[in-house]
């Protein structure tokens, strides 16, 4: 076994429930290129070293493997379930069978209840596991408060029968938050953003704080080995940027690790996923020493670039002008084009 990091010492974050969870989880999607295996390896691994928070997804295709993993480590006593925070989330295919896929889930990863349940996206819009960027599904439909607020009643149901203790909502954008916000029961603890340098989303970040959403932030280090799909020749490499590889340089660390205290010394949660053990130790670790200072944040601030790197094509509707549909970029919830 590799090194212990004490989760006492790794930061918490106080959410609107009152309560502190970790700081920092370990991502589980494979990117269509790893196997369950290597990953459910690599969460065992985590637990083992500390991690107490892991963000999985149905869709993810290894929740069975990962499961596996929680029940040895429960068995063998390394860790107590009521210690870790499970997140996973109800794939688009689901949206009016919830509660069945959440009791998947909570089947798959053999924990009894989810900590945190997530509406991976707005939209039922479903693609195949590991389709390619031209892929569409003609029955594809556009955002509507109403679907949405259904699935989003049916998670506030699991909270009553208690298969799940928070709700989190992902893929977001203001003018959808600020139509359903107001008609939820209970609130949302989470949104899962894409959030790395040149993804920060600051205005979507700035309204989740002042709503008292606690921000998850995914692809934190710009996730170089995402799908295919997702891969576009104007992407930016945040890792390779020199302002990062500078301030690495200055406090001798691979620049992976600035973008994880840079989200977290923002107020995120970082999700990385890593399945070698030395990069998923010192991502961890990197949380409980040498923080970045004022002028590191300041400089890494201005490495926006609005590169959003999940565009989400795979779930454009019929008659969707192009990605961007999916952003609400104009300010106001796109539908169906005029
Ligand atoms: N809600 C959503 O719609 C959504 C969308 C995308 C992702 N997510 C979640 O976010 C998680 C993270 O995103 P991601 O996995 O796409 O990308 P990521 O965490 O930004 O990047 C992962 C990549 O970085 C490498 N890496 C990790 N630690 C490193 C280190 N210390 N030094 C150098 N390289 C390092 C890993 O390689 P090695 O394995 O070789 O270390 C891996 O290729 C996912 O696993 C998933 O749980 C959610």
């Amino acid at each position: 076994m590799g090194e212990f990091i004490d989760p006492a010492i790794v930061p918490k974050m106080k959410v609107n429930t009152g309560e502190e969870i970790p700081g920092i989880g370990m991502g589980t999607f494979g990117s269509d290129r790893v196997s369950p295996e290597e990953v459910s390896n690599a969460v065992a691994g985590a637990i083992r070293c500390g991690y107490r928070m892991f963000d999985c997804a149905a869709c993810y295709g290894n929740e069975d493997q990962i499961g596996k993993v929680f029940k040895d480590a429960f068995d063998e006593g390394v860790v107590e379930r009521k210690e870790l925070y499970i997140m996973t989330k109800v794939w688009n295919d689901m949206h009016r069978k919830v509660e069945e896929s959440c009791r998947k889930s909570i089947a798959d990863l053999q924990c009894d209840y989810i900590d945190m349940f997530f509406i991976h996206w707005p939209f039922p819009n479903y693609h195949a596991p590991g389709c390619d960027v031209d892929s569409r599904n003609p029955d594809s439909k556009p955002f509507s408060v109403e679907e949405f607020m259904d699935t989003y009643r049916q998670c506030e149901s699991l909270v009553e029968k208690g298969l799940i203790r928070h709700i989190g909502i992902s893929n977001m954008t203001i003018p959808k938050l600020e139509a359903v916000l107001p008609l939820m029961k209970i609130k949302p603890v989470a949104c899962e953003i894409e959030l790395h340098p040149c993804m920060q989303q600051k205005e979507l970040f700035d309204y989740l704080v002042a709503h008292d959403i606690q921000v998850v932030g995914y692809m934190p280090l710009g996730s170089p080995q995402r799908p295919e799909r997702d891969i576009m020749p104007e992407d930016v490499a945040d890792m390779e940027l020199p302002e990062m590889k500078e301030i690495a340089a200055a406090h001798n660390c691979h620049p992976a690790l600035i973008c994880l205290k840079w989200s977290h010394q923002l107020g995120a949660i970082p999700i990385p996923f890593s399945v070698r053990e030395k990069n998923y130790v010192s991502n961890l670790k990197s949380m409980t020493e040498d923080p970045l200072t004022d002028e590191e944040m300041a400089k890494i601030a201005t490495l926006e670039r609005n590169n959003r790197l999940v565009k989400g094509h795979v779930f454009l509707w019929p008659g969707a002008k192009d990605w961007h549909d999916l952003w609400d970029e104009d300010g106001k919830i796109v539908t169906v084009e005029e």
